[in-house]
This record gives C-alpha cells, structure tokens and sequence, in this order.
C-alpha cells in the first residue's frame, strides 16, 4: 500500500471512530435525558402521594411509593431489614406503630411463625388488613400502645419503629415498661428515632422529646439489662437505632 493509499485509509478511520463516539454521546446524552424527566417525574408524584398526610388529613404516612423517591428514601428500608436480624421462624413478633403494615407484612411475616401489628390508626390499619388479607401470619389491630393492651401476653421480638417521637415525655417510660413485661426472658425490643434538634424538621407532627442518645439510653435502661444504640444511615435527619435484650425482671 502506498504511502498516500495508508493515510487515507487511517483518515477514514479516524472519521469513523470519531462518529461512533459521538453517535455514542448523543445516545448517552438522550437517554440519560429521559432517566432524569422519567426519575423526577416519578420523585414527584412519590412525594405528591406521601405529602396526602397533611393535605387530606391522613393520620398515617404510607410508604407504598417510598420507592419512587429516590436513593434517600430507598435508606429506610434499613429498619425493616435491621428489625429482622433476632427474628427466627419461631418469634412471635409485634410491631408497634406499623402505619399500613408495609414492614410487617415484607419484612417480618415471611421469616416468622406469627405477627401482629398495631397503630392508633384506623385508617391505616384498614388500608393493611385489605393489602396484606392472604397473609396467614400476620394480624393487624388498631391498637394505642399508651392506652391499650397488646394483643397478645408475650412476644419474643417487638418492633417499635419511629414510634417514640410521637408520644410524650411521660408516655414514653410507660410503653418501654410494657414492652419489657410483654418480651421473654430472651427477648428483644428493636426501634428507631429520631433525635432532636433534627428530629424538630421531622413532619407529620411528631414532638420528639428524646434530644440525645445518652438519653434515650437513660430511659431505656430502666427497663433492660442491655441498651445497644447505633445510627441510623438515613440522610434527612439524625436518627438512633435501639436494640434492647435482658428484659428486667
Ligand atoms: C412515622 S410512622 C412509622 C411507621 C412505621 N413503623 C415505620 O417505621 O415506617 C408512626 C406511626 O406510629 C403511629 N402511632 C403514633 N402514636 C401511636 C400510639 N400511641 N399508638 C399506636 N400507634 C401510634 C402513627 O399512627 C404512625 O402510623
């Protein structure tokens, strides 16, 4: 091949390969467009679909479309996950403040011998016992944890997620005190909570009177031989993980 013959031959190489990458960008570019209207539009319905709480006097936060709202919210199923590691297919399980039963039903039922899961709220508590009927394991009652009694006398593992900061100062030690009664002697009590001064942008009118961890420690001490506490992964605000054993006697 000629020296001219080569240098075209390269020249056209160049051209080709310069086209497809740019063919490439442009699908890239495209493409990547479309994610992001298609992802914010589906942000935004997600956060339209949560924010019913307040704008249609919901009492109860459903989390159906948690989902859709991105990488921050994807974190929350931390807790359901965290919540499950003392769960044997023999627990009897209660989960306190359980909304519309998404963790109950996903997380706690299929690893478990029995659930029942309460929240003060009706609503809620109806949109539940429809979506999860077929599940044999798990019963859902409106319940008050302050005022009612569990459904049943004892449960090994007791679930009290994002539950405490809606209770009072005063309310608080009471519910610790009978979750301790209700839990084996080998039995442990999971929660989580947010701590203030975050937990004040927390929504849905939650009054968090637990301002550290050293506090909830405190509190919680009273009532079990053995406090872990860790935080929480998840980024819109400062939260605490609890996991209580030794239930005192
Ligand atoms: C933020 S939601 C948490 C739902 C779920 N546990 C979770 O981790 O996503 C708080 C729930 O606690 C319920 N709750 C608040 N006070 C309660 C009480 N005294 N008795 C029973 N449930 C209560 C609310 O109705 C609400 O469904």
């Amino acid at each position: 091949m000629t020296p001219a013959r080569s240098a075209l031959k390269s020249a056209v190489w160049a051209v080709y390969r310069t086209g497809s990458a740019c063919k490439a960008q442009v699908v890239r570019l495209t493409l990547g467009l479309l994610t992001g209207l298609v992802s914010g539009l589906a942000r935004w319905l997600s956060a339209l679909y949560a924010n019913n709480w307040g704008l249609l006097r919901l009492t109860y936060y459903d989390q159906l479309y948690n989902v859709l709202g991105g990488p921050a919210k994807w974190l929350w199923v931390e807790r359901g996950y965290l919540a499950c590691r003392d769960m044997t297919p023999e627990s009897v399980v209660l989960d306190i403040g359980c909304s519309n039963g998404i963790y109950a039903a996903y997380f706690y039922a299929p690893r478990v011998k029995a659930v029942d899961a309460i929240d003060c709220c009706l609503p809620a508590i109806r949109i539940a016992q429809r979506r999860y009927a077929n599940i044999g394991n798990l019963c859902f009652a409106g319940a008050d944890v302050v005022k009612d009694p569990f459904p049943s006398p004892r449960y090994d593992v007791v679930v009290c997620n994002a539950v405490i900061e809606y209770l009072t100062p005063d309310e608080i030690p009471v519910v610790f005190d009978k979750i301790r009664l209700a839990l084996t002697s080998d039995g442990v009590l999971i929660g989580h909570t947010p701590i203030k001064p975050d937990a004040a942008s927390h929504q849905f009118g939650s009054t968090s009177n637990i301002n550290s961890k050293d506090k909830l420690i405190e509190i919680l001490s009273q009532c079990f031989d053995t406090v872990e506490t860790w935080p929480s992964l998840e980024t819109t605000r400062t939260s605490v993980y609890f996991r209580c054993s030794q239930p005192r006697r």
